[in-house]
């Protein structure tokens, strides 16, 4: 089975690494909250739009998966969360130019063409917006073993480092560039699941009948475990530049 459908099976609220416990750092050190408005990029099955939804903002959630947001809505209707959601990529974001004060994304943009859908997250900014985008990295080289893996098992083409993710939104035109929360990988799952417990997570009934699932997350699980000091995460950070400055 696909690891995003594995994802989307099991119903995860927080697919991404640093987990639940990353994005309640990153929403309150950046200071979210009411009247902002805030763009999703992947955004799975809605967890971490809701929390911002209850902040007060203003969330627009982009999925390219059905089944994701199929349960991110069955999560917004148990909270009471007003938010618009919509299926799209991130290459082409179904909204307009200059729409958002801010875009999140969470383990997204590794999955996708990362030129393509940077340049889409600068696109529906604002001028003055932030991107806040948190990513698994590369340590530093990888072995093309591992790489060949990502690449044909998960569809992570190029797994780039910190510094060569600054350096894309140099390119594709951002300004004040930088990368935040910048960890080595550790489990998390101790963390989230007694600290954070999800109480919107809607796994589907039929698990039992799909053995392909569970052989998809031990692959993931042993793939992360034994690469571990090879990765790092941190949100890539950068502020879409105010008109001729
Ligand atoms: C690893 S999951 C993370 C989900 C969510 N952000 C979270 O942290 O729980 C990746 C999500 O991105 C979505 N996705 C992957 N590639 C995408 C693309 N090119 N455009 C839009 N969504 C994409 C998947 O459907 C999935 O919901």
């Amino acid at each position: 089975m696909d690891y995003m459908d594995m994802l989307a099976k099991l119903g995860i609220g927080n697919a991404h690494p640093g987990g639940y416990a990353g994005t309640l750092r990153l929403i309150t050190h950046f200071g979210f909250g009411h009247g902002q408005s805030v763009l999703e990029v992947g955004c799975g099955t809605g967890r971490t739009a809701c929390r911002l939804a209850a902040l007060g903002c203003h969330v627009t959630a982009v999925d390219s998966h059905p089944v994701m947001l199929e349960k991110a809505e069955k999560r917004a209707a148990a909270e009471g969360a007003r938010i618009c959601w919509l299926r799209g990529e991130a290459e082409r974001l179904p909204c307009p130019d200059n729409s958002f004060d801010r875009v999140l994304v969470e383990s997204v943009t590794v999955f996708a063409d990362a030129g393509k859908a940077v340049s889409e997250y600068l696109r529906v900014l604002k001028p003055g917006g932030l991107l806040l985008d948190r990513e698994l990295l590369a340590a530093g080289p990888l072995p093309g073993e591992l790489a060949a893996e990502l690449a044909g098992s998960y569809g992570i083409g190029h797994l780039r480092t910190a510094e060569e993710w600054r350096r894309l939104l140099e390119e594709t035109g951002f300004g004040e560039t930088g990368i935040w929360d910048h960890r080595s990988m550790t489990p998390q799952l101790w963390e989230d699941v007694v600290m954070f417990p999800d109480t919107h997570q809607f796994a589907d009934r039929d698990l039992g009948r799909f053995p392909t699932l569970w052989e998809t997350a031990r692959r993931y699980e042993e793939l992360m475990n034994a690469n571990q000091a090879l990765f790092e995460h941190g949100a890539i950070i950068g502020r879409k530049r105010q008109a001729g400055i």
